[in-house]
């Protein structure tokens, strides 16, 4: 049975996770309307789908519980953007704002002897390993390329592969 606390906690995370799917969403929006940059959408695309399945998991995880797994209310994301650059700085800087709260559920589930939501979280310490590296070496590609066109045609023709290394 899940702590008030931890429910709550883990019912956060569910809005964080769906938070990540629609700010995805909206990234993959804009980038199917510029110029070249359909890899990129498609990369966007099922980066928001595999969001909701980090976010469904966590919900029948806190039903399964005896909790009660709330749909959130969310805001809408940002919808455009300067440029790539600027979308995949916000991509890794959303990352990073998941991985610490995972490590903060992580943190009250050890407080609290909670070892069955320890054990449950650990599938998501994991994941945020390889969402933060993916997401960094694709900013540290962007950097490499700076304004050359010929390098961004090949990042988009390219990012496709960098979902499968990761799986
Ligand atoms: Fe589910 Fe990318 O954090």
């Amino acid at each position: 049975m899940l702590s008030k606390s931890m429910q709550e906690s883990l019912n956060n995370q569910v809005k964080l996770e769906a938070m990540s799917s629609q700010a995805y969403l909206a990234m993959a929006s804009w980038a199917e309307i510029q110029p070249g940059l359909e890899g990129v959408a498609e990369y966007f695309f099922l980066q928001s789908e595999e969001e909701r399945i980090h976010m469904l998991k966590l919900m029948r995880f806190i039903n399964e519980r005896g909790g009660f797994a709330i749909v959130p209310t969310l805001e809408q994301p940002i919808v455009t953007y300067k440029g790539i650059k600027s979308m995949f700085e916000e991509f890794l800087k959303h990352e990073m704002i998941v991985s610490d709260s995972i490590n903060d559920l992580v943190d009250l589930a050890l407080k609290e002897k909670d070892y069955a939501t320890h054990n449950f979280l650990q599938w998501y310490v994991n994941e945020q390993i390889e969402e933060e590296k993916s997401a960094r070496i694709l900013n540290d590609k962007l950097e490499l390329i700076g304004d050359d066109k010929s390098g961004l045609y090949l990042f988009d023709r390219d990012i496709m592969q960098t979902r499968q290394k990761k799986r």
